[in-house]
């Protein structure tokens, strides 16, 4: 879910749309706003897109200068109006991201109390909690001791009634940042939400809470003793944040993606020498395994990072769902270092996996786009993406900025390891850093792939196929079809057809395969014979040689010849446009595709 509060010294209604809607991508089940208007607290909440609280509000504006706002990815409670936030309760009007884990033993006990509920939800409980306190308490012990009743993650902010400038905030899992402006100060889920406004941000740490007037802030830390945050200045570019000329988010960050794996590149690769550099001062020749932990399009892009750290650097290298990861006690040995790899950095599975391999006495990195975040704070290293703010919620230039960075690393361990000399390494990373211009190169498929969209988006299911670093690859374009047009689609490892997805295949079953010419094409090609003997419909992504040498009746898409150190970069591009295509022919939300959230904050 996404928060914003303003404690502003004008009109706040807009302004809290403006930001809501640069955190639709957090969630956009159902919106809300909240905000003191004639001595009271009044709110303003629509099930669906932003679009419709709009319509609220166009009807029954919200005239108040300090207020609040929400945008929804439903935990408890369907995604109706009367579950929208902000939740009230006598005094108490509040937002919240994450989950009250005891939430049905406190509203048993609100209830005996006489108190009654509106909402399904585990965010009016604390509503509830915090009216309760307040009844006895000034308003920042009272906050106190309400967080003292929770237990979960949870980002909170809270407008009392009575209390026409003040605004409580709690952070307990999920970020949540304060921003400082001109005699405004400002409360964010994160430093996008408030960058409208200010880029002066401090990030409110583990157990903290806040009381914000027009003047500042005064933080305390889970104990309640006042602390200081420092406060930094973000490069929040609002430039970035905008869709140009493309119709989506989405579509432009495809063809954002040269530039964002140039600029991650170039955190990696000096462009004079030649020579890579591991950051954080790593030292791969001390490490004998890395544990990866990851969720969704991060953990393919972790999977391909296997390929490159086996294969380069000799280092054994295991990849894991973190959700799975963080609760089958994984036996991991001393020279291990826990990598976790999350565009957000916020992710609950991801961070929870990081956090396990650090009590284990396990050193940490963490390949981070978002530099602020969670993860990049708390990992002992940090080795960034430079993609920039990725917005549309099905992940493209972060996925191929992650597989930047670690075929980048990957070489410098190859070095630091003694598997490969030095003119080895400038040869490999000349061919890396080649990769920006053929992914632009590669995203010229883009009038091929639309031509085949009408066919795809009339299929039911569709099978993807690869071959080594192709097979996440083909788990990836399966995970962005489904995603985004919510076709049934599943990847496999092309060797694997005959042990069974061969028996999906009938006439007319469109069967992707992801292959580049190199040493498996040729078994590739076998796997694509019985294929179409079965009558599956061949769709093959190819390069030129393998364009001439496709079996017969297979369709082609051309992308440029590369390197096998490069094609999962330069192969993402096209298999991303295909997943676009076919869901606009399919008329799908592609930013904001049903049910998902860019950033999931909850396990
Ligand atoms: C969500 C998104 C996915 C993303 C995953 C991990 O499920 O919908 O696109 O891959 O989270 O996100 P992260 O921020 O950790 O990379």
């Amino acid at each position: 879910c996404g928060i914003i509060g303003i404690v502003g010294k004008s009109a706040v209604q807009g302004r809290l749309i403006e930001s809501l809607k640069r955190l639709e991508y957090r969630g956009y089940d159902s919106a809300g706003i909240a905000g003191h208007m004639d001595g009271r607290i009044e709110r303003r909440r629509a099930a669906g897109k932003l679009r419709n609280l709009e319509e609220v509000i166009a009807a029954e504006p919200l005239a108040a200068e300090v207020g609040i706002g929400h945008t929804r990815w439903a935990t408890h409670g369907a995604p109706t109006e009367g579950n929208a936030h902000p939740h009230a309760a006598g005094r108490v009007t509040l937002v919240h991201n994450g989950i009250i884990e005891n939430f049905a033993e406190l509203k048993a006990e609100l209830t005996a109390k006489g108190r009654t509920f509106a909402s399904e939800t585990d965010t009016e409980v604390v509503a509830h909690l915090l009216d309760e306190h307040l009844e006895t308490l000034p308003p920042i012990e009272a906050m106190k001791a309400t967080l003292g009743r929770l237990t979960g993650a949870y980002a909170i902010v809270a407008l009392i009634e009575g209390e026409h400038g003040l605004m409580l905030g709690a952070r307990h899992g999920p970020p949540l940042v304060v921003g400082y402006g001109k005699g405004e100060m400002y409360l964010g889920s994160d430093a996008l939400a408030v960058g409208p406004f200010t880029n002066r941000v401090a990030y409110l740490e583990d157990g903290d809470f806040v009381a914000l007037t027009h003047d500042g802030a005064q933080i305390f830390d889970a104990a309640g003793a006042p602390v200081s945050r420092q406060v930094q200045t973000v490069a929040a570019s609002v430039a970035l944040m905008e869709k140009g000329n493309y119709r989506h988010f989405m579509e432009k960050e495809i063809h954002d993606q040269p530039e964002a794996c140039q600029h991650t590149l170039s955190a990696y690769v000096d462009p004079v020498t030649d020579h890579t550099h591991t950051p954080g001062g790593v030292d791969f020749a001390k490490v004998d395994r890395l544990q990866i932990v990851a969720c969704g399009t991060a953990g393919y892009a972790g999977q391909i990072g296997r390929y490159l750290f086996e294969r380069l650097a000799k280092l054994p290298t295991d990849v894991e769902a973190a959700s799975e990861f963080r609760y089958r006690e994984p036996a991991v040995t001393p020279g291990t270092l826990g990598v976790a790899i999350s565009q957000s950095g916020e992710t609950a599975d991801t961070l929870a996996a990081l956090r396990w391999c650090k009590a284990q006495g396990l050193k940490t990195a963490a390949v981070v786009n978002v530099h602020e975040s969670t993860m990049a704070r708390e990992a002992d290293v940090l080795w960034p993406t430079h993609a920039g703010p990725e917005i549309g919620v099905a992940s493209t230039k972060a996925f191929t900025s992650q597989v930047s960075a670690l075929t980048a690393l990957a070489i410098s361990a190859a070095v630091a390891r003694g598997c490969i000399d030095a003119a080895e390494e400038r040869r490999l990373t000349k061919i890396l850093m080649e990769a920006p211009r053929l992914i632009a190169d590669s995203i010229q498929v883009e009038e091929a792939v639309r031509a085949l969209a009408p066919e795809l988006a009339a299929a039911r299911d569709v099978l993807y196929f690869g071959r080594g670093a192709m097979f996440p690859l083909a788990l990836e374009a399966a995970l962005k079809l489904k995603e985004i047009s919510y076709i049934h689609a599943e990847g496999y490892a092309a060797g694997e057809l005959k042990h069974g997805p061969i028996a999906l295949i009938d006439q007319g079953t469109p069967v992707i395969v992801i292959a580049p010419t190199d040493h498996l094409f040729e078994k590739t090609i076998s796997n694509m014979s019985e294929v179409a003997a079965r009558g599956g419909k061949i769709i093959l992504i190819t390069d030129e040689a393998g364009a001439r040498n496709a079996p017969k009746g297979a369709r082609t898409i051309v992308a440029p010849t590369a390197d096998p150190l490069i094609a999962p970069l330069v192969f993402a591009a096209p298999i991303q446009l295909l997943a676009y295509h076919v869901a606009v022919q399919k008329g799908a939300d592609v930013d904001q595709p049903r049910n998902l959230a860019k950033s999931v904050t909850v396990e």
